[in-house]
């Protein structure tokens, strides 16, 4: 009998500090019209100095498995996604599994920047299928904030700090012509992008954390191009169209991004779930930031069909289906 990986919960959490345009408008030559105009960003939330990427994680997983009636000794895989994770090692899933106190199973990082949430729920969901595991936290978590160059007016507008989790569980189709669950997942990576979006440090190059660089304009054709052309394939591979989509949970890197990609798809604006205009880019946790708006809210009700997709440094970029 097949497998199926169910949401049966979602949470997130943001730092209290919101820093304004206008903030940082009075750090560098910015402004909020400019800021609002190409990005659609008007805040963004700063992670305190004692507030490390695990901090923001455990208080997501908490309210996802809260919300999923689901104990944190029942969970039996952690897969956390961040590019920034408290220490180079051991992954920052193992500090959410100490804080949850989750004795069993496995919990581990996976890497492909603001693609990671999609990534991590690739792996999660394949363990659910195999059998490997059926109770699984999937994290999106970061604090972009610590690799940012404050001084460089191009990069350190659009970011923000957040964390979003997950809970998964397998659950048999039976028999059911439209089981609830993930239906596919589809992942891609172009490693010949590098210089176009990466971090100037890391420990076996520089030994220091270094900050992030990026051509954004580079970056922003790549997005919308490969955005729109990974959610036709996993259009294509669950013999949908547009029109079936409920709702587009994309990445939240840029209105902008997001307006092209919508359109490119013949897709409503009203089906776009947006929060990039008060969480800024949050790299791996802006779509599970996004789609626990959407889910607390109400927007996003059961047997929706959610498409989420996301593209980042590497580059990589991906799309998930989930009949919800
Ligand atoms: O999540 C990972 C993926 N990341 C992304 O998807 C980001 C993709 N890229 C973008 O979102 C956009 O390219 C940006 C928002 C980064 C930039 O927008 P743009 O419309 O592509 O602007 P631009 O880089 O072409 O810059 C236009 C002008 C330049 O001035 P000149 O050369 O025309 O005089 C920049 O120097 O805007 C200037 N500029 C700024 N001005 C005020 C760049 N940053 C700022 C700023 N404030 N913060």
């Amino acid at each position: 009998m097949n497998r199926r990986s169910v949401v049966v919960g979602c949470g997130s959490y943001l730092p209290d500090r919101i820093v304004t345009n206008e903030e940082l408008a009075q750090r560098v030559d910015t402004s909020d019209e400019w800021i609002q105009q190409r990005t659609g960003i008007r805040e963004r939330r700063i992670a305190a100095d004692d507030q490390k990427t695990s901090d923001l994680a455990i208080k997501a997983a908490q309210t996802a498995l809260e919300n999923a009636s689901v104990r944190g000794e029942d969970v039996d895989l952690i897969v956390l996604a961040t590019a920034t994770p408290d220490e180079t090692f051991p992954a920052t899933a193992t500090r959410v599994q100490a804080a949850l106190e989750m004795s069993q199973g496995a919990a581990f990082d996976v890497q492909a920047v603001c693609t990671g949430f999609i990534y991590a729920l690739n792996v999660a969901d394949n363990f659910i299928r195999l059998g490997q595991a059926n109770t699984v936290l999937v994290i999106g978590a970061e604090t972009f904030s610590r690799i940012l160059d404050w001084e460089d007016r191009t990069t350190c507008v659009l970011f923000g700090d957040g964390a979003g989790a997950i809970v998964l569980q397998g659950q048999d189709e039976n028999g059911s012509e439209h089981p609830r669950g993930i239906l596919s997942n589809h992942l891609h990576s172009d490693g010949r992008h590098h210089d176009c979006l990466y971090v100037d440090g890391g420990p076996s190059s520089t030994q220091t954390v270094g900050h992030l660089r990026m051509e954004g304009p580079e970056v922003f054709r790549h997005a919308v191009t490969n955005m729109a052309s990974v959610l036709r394939e996993a259009l294509a591979a669950n013999n949908m169209e547009p029109k079936d989509i409920d709702w587009l949970v994309p990445h939240q890197a840029n209105k902008r991004i997001l307006d092209s990609t919508a359109r490119k798809l013949k897709l409503p604006a009203e089906k776009v779930v947006v929060s990039v205009d008060r969480h800024a880019n949050t790299s791996a946790a802006s779509i599970p930031l996004a789609l626990s708006e959407a889910v607390e809210d109400g927007r996003i009700q059961q047997n929706n069909i959610v498409a989420m997709e996301a593209m980042g440094g590497g580059f990589t970029w991906g799309a998930s289906l989930i009949r919800w």
